[in-house]
């Protein structure tokens, strides 16, 4: 686990002064960076007592952390249950199926006061059963620190203490709450940015103002592991820009990533426009785009969903033709 490869960009940043990296985490075993955390959050907890031999892990995630969690588990001797949201990935579905996961089904869009929230049904379960434990990814600080103590030492050797902007999407907030902090903690001059869909949760919520310091933090409406004293500021792009780019980058850089690390070399890129020359930026990849080729990787599920205009773009081989008469 860990210790991804670290890859620059040399097509998609042609003319463009600043460097852009990109730090491969699907390298990881579970296939994405949320394996650092489920072993972490695993380890600690057996360690403290919290998880006793033989216990069952439960969590809410949109797949990559089930995966994560799947193989601590069996590594530790847990059974795992997962509560997913229905736009658990079919592949991915089927791969914790085949390694014994138990899945829930639960929504993300209502919140945890609602029966139907997906972290309120992994707490329901473990206050109903002793025997279950509920790991608790947006909350508990073995989220972010599993990144302090690897991903932030990685990028700053990799990058020979080079990194000047650390760019990752933000979902928990562990991933660029842990990174940010060592690599703020090696030089207090790396900016740290977040990255979220408009469509995102986060988007309708006071976040950016606090983060850029022009609201006081008065009541959290976001995961508690979003660290806005780390976080610089949070850039937005739409899905749609997202996706497109996603087809984009795998055409011209031949590098296929989730939609999340697309989301995080897009802003990259527009960083990279106005750096100073040679500067060094580093965008997070949460996991591959081999899980997106049913959707959004998919020209046919694009015209399906009113993103026809990406299908046409890439893939005009497969637009209907017109019948020419006369
Ligand atoms: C694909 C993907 N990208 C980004 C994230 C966000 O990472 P974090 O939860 O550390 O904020 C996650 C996890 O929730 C994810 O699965």
């Amino acid at each position: 686990m860990g210790n991804t490869p670290l890859l620059r960009l040399n097509t998609v940043t042609e003319d463009l002064p600043g460097e852009v990296w990109v730090k491969l985490d699907h390298y990881n075993i579970g296939g994405s960076s949320k394996d650092r955390i489920a072993v972490n959050i695993v380890r600690q907890a057996e360690l403290s007592g919290e998880l006793k031999p033989g216990d069952r892990i439960i969590d809410n995630g949109a797949g990559n952390t089930a995966l994560g969690f799947a193989l601590a588990g069996i590594a530790g001797g847990h059974p795992v249950t997962i509560v997913a949201n229905p736009s658990l990935a079919k592949g991915k579905a089927d791969l914790l199926t085949f390694l014994g996961v138990e899945i829930l089904q639960g929504r993300a869009d209502v919140p945890f006061d609602d029966a139907e929230n997906w972290e309120a049904i992994a707490a329901h379960h473990a206050d109903e059963d002793p025997s279950t434990w509920w790991s608790h990814q947006s909350a508990t600080p073995d989220n972010p620190d599993a990144h302090y103590a690897s991903t932030g030492p990685e990028i700053w050797h990799q990058t020979q203490g080079k990194v000047s902007t650390f760019i990752a999407a933000v979902a928990t907030g562990g991933t660029v709450s842990g990174t940010g902090r060592y690599l703020k903690e090696q030089n207090p001059g790396v900016r740290v940015v977040a990255s979220d869909f408009v469509e995102g949760p986060n988007y309708s919520t006071d976040l950016a103002e606090v983060i850029a310091g022009t609201k006081p933090l008065t009541e959290e409406k976001w995961a508690h592991n979003i660290d806005t004293t780390v976080i610089d500021s949070i850039e937005y792009r739409t899905r749609a820009e997202v996706i497109a780019f996603g087809w984009e980058l795998a055409r011209r850089e031949g590098l296929v990533l989730g939609l999340t690390s697309v989301l995080s070399v897009a802003i990259a890129l527009d960083l990279a426009a106005v750096a100073q020359p040679g500067e060094v930026i580093v965008a997070f990849s949460a996991d591959h785009g081999r899980d997106y080729l049913a959707r959004e990787y998919n020209a046919e599920w694009l015209r399906a969903n009113g993103l026809a205009e990406i299908a046409d773009r890439y893939d005009p081989a497969a637009r209907p033709t017109e019948v020419l008469v006369g």
